[in-house]
């Protein structure tokens, strides 16, 4: 089954729109592979990172989105190849990734701070949440409909993952803000 043949095109679309639907899908879901494995090295790093520093909050549910983000990886490697591509063609749209990723790598070498580390991670959660809903536009655009209930689902993990990351970045910065107000009435 290739994503580049023997489709119908979707109510409304004509052939040539298809066609172009389908390759900006593909590159879609090249850029959405490339950012979910980089992001396994940033929950790596930062886990790390928050460990080192002794971090107090609950970081646990880190651990398992951390798999998750393997996951979609690995997932994406399947359809992509059902698409009839494969992931060592580049995409024009995994350039930006691995610029973003690379500035996400120095922010964490940079900084002991665990409100900034968290804040790397919000910033590539608030990106996987977005570039999700995407891809499933996308790929009902393109006609791939039979996709679309697997990305559902990671767009619900990825939804999990910024309610909980952003939750941890909220309660870090008032507990931070409670040490300074004691501090100064000390
Ligand atoms: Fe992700
Ligand atoms: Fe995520």
């Amino acid at each position: 089954m290739g994503l580049l043949r023997g489709r119908q095109a979707p109510e409304g679309g004509n052939m040539s729109e298809l066609k172009m639907n389908r390759e900006k899908l593909l590159d879609k879901l090249g850029e959405r592979w490339l950012f979910e494995k980089r992001t396994v090295t940033l929950y790596d790093q930062i886990l790390k990172k928050l460990e080192a520093l002794e971090f107090e909050g609950d970081v646990s549910k880190l651990q398992q989105f951390r798999q998750q983000e393997y996951d979609h990886q690995r997932s994406l490697e399947t359809y992509i190849k059902q698409c009839g591509s494969n992931i060592r063609k580049r995409t024009p749209s995994q350039r930006a990734v691995e610029i973003e990723s690379q500035a996400f790598e120095n922010i964490i070498a940079d900084t002991d701070d665990p409100a900034q580390l968290l804040h790397v991670l919000l910033d590539a959660e608030m990106d996987d949440n977005a570039s999700w809903e995407l891809l499933i536009q996308l790929a009902r655009r393109a006609g791939q409909t039979d996709f679309i209930d697997a990305f559902q689902e990671a767009m619900e993990h990825e939804r999990q993952h910024l309610r909980t990351v952003r939750n941890l970045i909220l309660r870090l910065a008032r507990r931070e803000l409670v040490e300074q107000v004691s501090m100064q009435e000390a």
